[in-house]
């Protein structure tokens, strides 16, 4: 016998309630430029037991910060500073690094990515431009020897590196490192199936008239007239235009993955497009696009390991007002704004509590113990 209506509908609404929490997966970036924020082992608990989150990124080598996620499964990405850059690009310096910098934490920490440097294409500095995939290939050749062949390498871009990203099908990667950078760099990533990192922002590249493009907002879309495709969201463009120029070079079948996208709560006064809504409405709608498994218009199905920016406020960065402002959550572990990162209790007990009253107010009518 079928069953009754009204329990498919209650198997359908806790279907709908539990299986995107169930598989939900998503990074954040754990900078620390303030002089606020809760000690690194709190913090590590607190998204180990109370949230969705399953990695963080760090933008140094932090001893603290790296211990702090022992033994959480929580996978960690460290970042190798800039300046450490040319010794890496030698095998015993990569090798001291990886003996300073790793072994001591591994594997009781899930480091599972080293980035090395962070947008050093963006310095424009052709020193550790030269010295950045030697550096890449003398690191992982560092990490097999060592015996942790698992830990992925790979160094975060800003999109930057496009001479062009409008529309996707025009992009491609800035004339002269192309051939001489990226290609090598591509090389490297296809054979030690790393990702390329890239950091797209949609914050960066709105105006008041494409905001509702940049939030995933209902719009009326971007065409792309080379490809026919209309792209409703400018994430998903921006991600197309770094495939397209990785294909152009060859490399279209290298993963990508995020290694930063957000959306600041404040920024100076009068700035249309910044509030705790607008950044729920982005960060909420991110997760659900990076975590819904359909890829890209021109990347259908692929995934994207994604870290939002940023866990905390950071009260002590330089610049504009936003540079702030773009965490998740307050000092004290409170979420600034509901994007469902959240393992609440209460939200299981609210569900619970309505299926509940669904049960008590609506099950007489049906016949469930036949
Ligand atoms: C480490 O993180 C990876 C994801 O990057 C995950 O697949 C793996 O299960 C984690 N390992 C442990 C021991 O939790
Ligand atoms: C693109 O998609 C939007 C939203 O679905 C729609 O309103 C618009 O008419 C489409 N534009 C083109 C050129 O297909």
């Amino acid at each position: 016998m079928a069953p009754p209506p009204a329990l498919r509908l209650l198997a359908l609404t806790l279907a709908l309630l539990l299986s995107p929490a169930a598989s939900l997966s998503i990074g954040v970036n754990y900078g620390t430029l303030a002089d606020n924020l809760p000690p690194p082992t709190q913090v590590a608990a607190f998204l180990k037991e109370r949230t969705f989150i399953d990695r963080v990124k760090l933008f140094d080598s932090n001893p603290d910060l790296i211990r702090a996620f022992a033994g959480t499964g929580i996978s960690v990405m460290i970042t190798a500073p800039n300046g450490d850059i040319p010794s890496l690009a030698k095998l015993p310096g990569a090798q001291a690094w990886v003996a300073a910098h790793v072994a001591p934490f591994y594997p009781a920490t899930n480091i599972s990515l080293i980035a090395v440097g962070n947008e050093i294409m963006a310095t424009g500095d052709r020193f550790l431009i030269a010295h950045l995939v030697p550096a890449m290939r003398s690191l992982s050749a560092a990490l097999v020897q060592a015996g942790f062949p698992k830990i992925r390498v790979s160094t975060p871009h800003s999109l930057g590196i496009l001479s062009a990203s409008e529309p996707p099908s025009s992009s491609r990667f800035r004339r002269g490192y192309d051939r001489a950078v990226f290609a090598p760099m591509l090389d490297f990533h296809r054979k030690t199936k790393s990702p390329f990192v890239v950091n797209p922002y949609p914050y960066f590249g709105y105006n008041p008239r494409t905001l509702n493009y940049a939030l995933f907002k209902p719009n009326r879309g971007v065409f792309d007239p080379v490809t026919k495709i209309n792209y409703t969201n400018m994430f998903d463009a921006q991600l197309d235009a770094v495939y397209t120029a990785m294909k152009k070079l060859g490399y279209g079948d290298v993963e990508i993955a995020v290694g930063e996208t957000g959306w600041p709560t404040a920024a100076e006064p009068g700035q249309a497009g910044v509030s705790v809504e607008d950044a729920a409405t982005f960060n909420g709608n991110l997760i659900r696009n990076v975590n819904s498994g359909e890829g890209t218009p021109l990347m259908p199905h692929r995934m994207f390991e994604t870290y939002i920016f940023a866990l905390f406020n950071e009260n002590l960065k330089p610049g504009p007002i936003a540079e702030r402002n773009w965490g998740l959550f307050r000092p004290d572990l409170t979420p600034v704004y509901n994007v469902g990162l959240m393992k609440t209790p209460l939200g299981v007990s609210a569900c619970l509590s309505g299926i509940d009253h669904y049960l008590r107010f609506s099950m007489p009518r049906v016949v469930v113990f036949s």
